[in-house]
């Protein structure tokens, strides 16, 4: 009821010409603390809890953010589909389009957690999964892939942690100790950490980049790996390799901005190398 009053405020405001100071002193004291509480909701939204709002029936903006709706996104809708029966997938697009954030970054998040939206009819696990989110060199897995899923890194006292203002909701990020490890000789990279599951259980989340070589690829069965930029061709048969056992997928989120490599031309009908 007070929002109701509130917005009827404003708009009668703005219709009228009258400044925020005006408005102001229309507001009783509960409205201001209500209007207030609000934007803190929002505020946070916004920053730790975005992943739950995203492709929304009906486009959302809270506090900064547009909450695009899904109808928007027809080959990001597409591309989680395919997952259900498609082992490998490629999503190949123009820059700033949406690849990291809300399509590799946005599916991952599904799988970590075990929260699927309503609407998805994509590939599902049931249970907690081991999972790679991979990118080119250390610098871009940390500043892109990490920042993504993850947010900024966060010192809580002595102990170095992340923020959660990525897409990963920040309330399933483990923040126990031994919940979070960091790789050694790469400043602020971390190696591995655990993502609450909706079963009560963990996932496994690893950060990898191909600049490590083959051989950090070999070793443990992985349900998920997501490649934000194409991988070597001997990565790639790795990461094949890995999701092998487990039925597990992979994604390749990237824009071609140095022509077709080996592993793209995979994803290609054979009589074609450009996709118009
Ligand atoms: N589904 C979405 N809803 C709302 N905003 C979105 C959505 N997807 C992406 N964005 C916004 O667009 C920005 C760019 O998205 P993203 O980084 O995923 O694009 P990209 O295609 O990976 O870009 P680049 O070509 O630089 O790699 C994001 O930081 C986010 O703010
Ligand atoms: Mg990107």
């Amino acid at each position: 009821m007070l929002l109701e009053r509130i917005l009827e405020i404003a708009n009668i405001a703005a219709q009228e010409g009258i400044s925020l100071e005006q408005l102001h002193s229309q507001l009783d004291d509960d409205a201001i603390d209500t209007l207030l509480e609000l934007q803190a909701v929002e505020r946070e939204i916004e920053q730790f809890d975005k992943f739950k709002h995203l492709f929304p029936d009906e486009t959302q903006h809270i506090g900064e953010f547009s909450f695009w709706a899904r109808h928007l996104y027809a080959k990001h809708m597409e591309f989680f589909r395919l997952g259900k029966d498609i082992r490998s997938r490629c999503f190949m697009a123009a820059n700033r389009v949406g690849k990291t954030f809300s399509a590799g970054g946005y599916e991952m998040t599904c799988h970590l957690t075990g929260l699927y939206p309503k609407w998805w009819e994509g590939r599902r696990f049931k249970h907690p999964i081991r999972a790679w989110a991979c990118g080119k060199s250390n610098e871009t897995t940390r500043d892109i892939v990490q920042t993504t899923l993850l947010g900024d890194i966060k010192y809580n006292g002595a102990r170095k942690g992340v923020d959660g203002s990525g897409v990963i909701p920040r309330s399933k990020i483990g923040v126990d100790q031994g919940q979070l490890t960091w790789k050694q000789g790469v400043a602020d990279l971390i190696d591995t950490i655990k993502i609450k599951h909706v079963s009560g259980g963990w996932s496994k989340l690893g950060f990898k980049s191909y600049q490590q070589g083959r051989g950090s690829f070999e070793g443990t069965a992985q349900h998920v790996v997501w490649d934000d930029e194409e991988p070597p061709m001997e990565i790639y048969g790795e990461q094949v390799i890995r999701t092998a056992t487990t039925k597990g997928i992979i994604m390749i989120t990237f824009t071609p901005l140095q022509g077709m490599s080996d592993v793209v031309q995979q994803f290609l009908p054979d009589d074609e190398d450009v996709i118009g």
